[in-house]
């Protein structure tokens, strides 16, 4: 695409097609959902169409990546205040149907936590659509280099670059949490359709291996080579290594 806006506008209305068609099956339609300033602009699509054009989300079931860990849900850097603030806050989702990985569980709590989390996404008939971003590191979720290809949700240890990256929005490297609790690539595969959007130059060189690299764990997001049911949407500064 062009730019970002386009792209971003074209994922919206995917997705918003596929809400539509759910509406008419009376049934639910199923969203992974991803944070970071990537899919900002699909989100304030979604919004648009929700207040311009009348897009209802009382039908929508929504599974978020991963979140910080700990995190508390209120705490600014939170990915559910991300979320809130960026989506949530202004369509008519129903509470209940938004899940984001809980940051506030005792460490003992997060295995089954993350079980139950997989099974909730299967007994829906799994994610209709995942989108994804991607980090320096090449990781998707925080599914950082060493993530096994068939893993699922899980407490990871971030890279050290994803919490210099992260330092920004925590007010130094030293206050960004060292963990996280993701989906896996494996929960990531069983989406029946797999967006994956990266926007500017700088996301250019992590882009090129993703797409042409040797598929190793070193770069998680390479897994996506195997799948059939993924695409990568790009502006053109971040195609512009292909
Ligand atoms: C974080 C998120 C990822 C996201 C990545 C890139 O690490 N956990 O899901 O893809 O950042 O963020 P951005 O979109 O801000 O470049």
């Amino acid at each position: 695409f062009e730019n970002p806006k386009s792209a971003s506008i074209n994922v919206a209305h995917r997705i918003a097609n596929i809400i539509r068609k759910k509406q008419a099956e009376n049934t639910f339609a199923v969203l992974g959902l991803a944070t970071g300033v990537t899919p900002i602009a699909v989100y304030n699509e979604l919004v648009r169409l929700h207040k311009e054009e009348g897009l209802s989300f009382k039908n929508v079931i929504t599974f978020n990546l991963d979140e910080y860990y700990p995190m508390l849900p209120n705490a600014s850097q939170s990915y559910v205040t991300f979320m809130n603030e960026n989506l949530f806050d202004h369509i008519d989702i129903e509470k209940e149907n938004i899940h984001i990985p809980d940051g506030t569980l005792p460490l003992e709590d997060i295995p089954d936590f993350c079980l139950n989390y997989e099974k909730k996404i299967a007994e829906l008939g799994g994610l209709d659509i995942q989108i994804l971003g991607i980090g320096r590191t090449g990781h998707i979720g925080f599914n950082e280099p060493g993530s096994a290809p068939n893993s699922g949700t899980r407490l990871v240890t971030l890279d050290d670059l994803t919490r210099r990256d992260a330092a920004k929005d925590f007010g130094g490297k030293s206050f960004v949490p060292t963990k996280a609790i993701t989906m896996g690539i494996g929960t990531i595969f069983k989406a029946k359709e797999i967006i994956l959007m990266a926007w500017s130059r700088k996301k250019a060189s992590i882009i090129k291996k993703a797409v042409e690299g040797k598929i190793s764990g070193k770069v998680p997001a390479t897994y996506l080579q195997l799948s059939n049911n993924v695409e990568f949407i790009l502006d053109q500064p971040a195609a512009s290594e292909l």
